[in-house]
């Protein structure tokens, strides 16, 4: 089969079966071109909220698939491979969170989208990077425990001063691998490009960007800029989708190690498997679990709403 023919078979099985396909915006080209609805992972999760299909099947990373399944309980929600992790969203588990719990019991704990569902049971909001600063914003408590990402963490902490944030050593293992001395080259190459950011680069990158935003936050800014030239601190793929929307414009990836091999696991033969029932992974919680980490991502919803 050819993209162009496999790409028409999962639009008729997803029609003929009534199946939403969220797809995070770091996927591939032709997933994208499938997909009902595209976007960060919080605009994911919304959408999710407030889709009426049967079904989804979820482009992305495993704690997306798991956010989707809390919002809708009812409905079987397959993650289109199964190998497809987030190696951030398993860097705690609730132990650990239960014993900083304990040392500062008060303290409201805020995690980023990218955790477990499991982990999401012992917190009390959920916020993403589009959502970070809106939300430990409007909390009223001002101790606030943030996990497990310190570099967004950080980032927040920096634009909220007043509140008193406390940090744990997690984060992306991608985007904190880029460095500054990368950036001052990019920068040097391409002296007239605008530099947008994703927060969970290092504080001394983001600290040296134009514009620092979720995926969706990055391109808009790009696409809405009058500037010619871009350096993208974010997901390879956020550079491609880019340039292939703007022409006109030049876009420069921040550094070639931006490549997350996980949300590039998921390919068309993976779709048109979960599609027909033969690949993929129905998300599976127990009743517990979805109904405990529900209140984080409700939080989130009406906070960031
Ligand atoms: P967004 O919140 O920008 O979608 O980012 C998700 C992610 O995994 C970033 O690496
Ligand atoms: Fe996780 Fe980083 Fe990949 Fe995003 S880019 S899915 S945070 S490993």
């Amino acid at each position: 089969m050819t993209i162009a023919q496999m790409q028409a078979e999962i639009l008729r099985v997803k029609k003929e079966r009534d199946i939403c396909i969220l797809a995070h915006s770091y996927q591939a080209r032709e997933i994208v071109e499938i997909a009902d609805f595209v976007g960060d992972s919080y605009a994911l999760s919304v959408y999710a909220s407030r889709a009426t299909n049967a079904a989804f099947l979820l482009c992305g990373v495993r704690f997306m698939a798991e956010t989707v399944k809390i919002l809708s309980p009812e409905k079987p929600v397959t993650l289109a491979n199964a190998a497809a992790g987030c190696p951030m969203a398993e860097q705690m588990d609730t132990a650990l969170i239960a014993a900083v719990k304990a040392q500062y019991p008060d303290y409201t704990v805020v995690a980023y989208i990218n955790t477990t569902a499991q982990l999401k049971t012992v917190c009390d909001v959920c916020v993403t990077s589009s959502s970070a600063v809106e939300i430990v914003g409007k909390l009223e408590n001002d101790k606030i425990l943030f996990i497990p990402d310190c570099n967004l963490g950080d980032w927040v902490a920096k634009q909220l001063p007043h509140k008193q944030i406390k940090l744990l050593q997690g984060g992306c293992p991608i985007h904190a691998a880029v460095n500054l001395r990368e950036l001052d080259a990019q920068k040097a190459l391409h002296p007239n490009a605008a530099v947008l950011v994703h927060p969970e680069c290092t504080p001394d990158v983001v600290a040296a960007a134009d514009y620092v935003g979720s995926t969706s936050g990055i391109m808009q800014r790009a696409t809405a800029g009058t500037e010619r030239e871009y350096i993208i601190g974010t997901e390879l793929s956020i550079a491609e989708h880019l340039q292939y929307m703007c022409p006109n414009k030049r876009f420069w990836a921040l550094s070639k190690k931006l490549l997350c091999p996980n949300m590039k696991l998921t390919t068309l033969p993976d779709v048109l498997a979960a599609l027909n029932g033969t690949g993929g992974e129905a998300i599976a919680l127990d009743a517990d679990t979805l109904t405990q980490a529900r209140r984080c991502i409700d939080a989130m919803i009406a906070l960031g709403g």
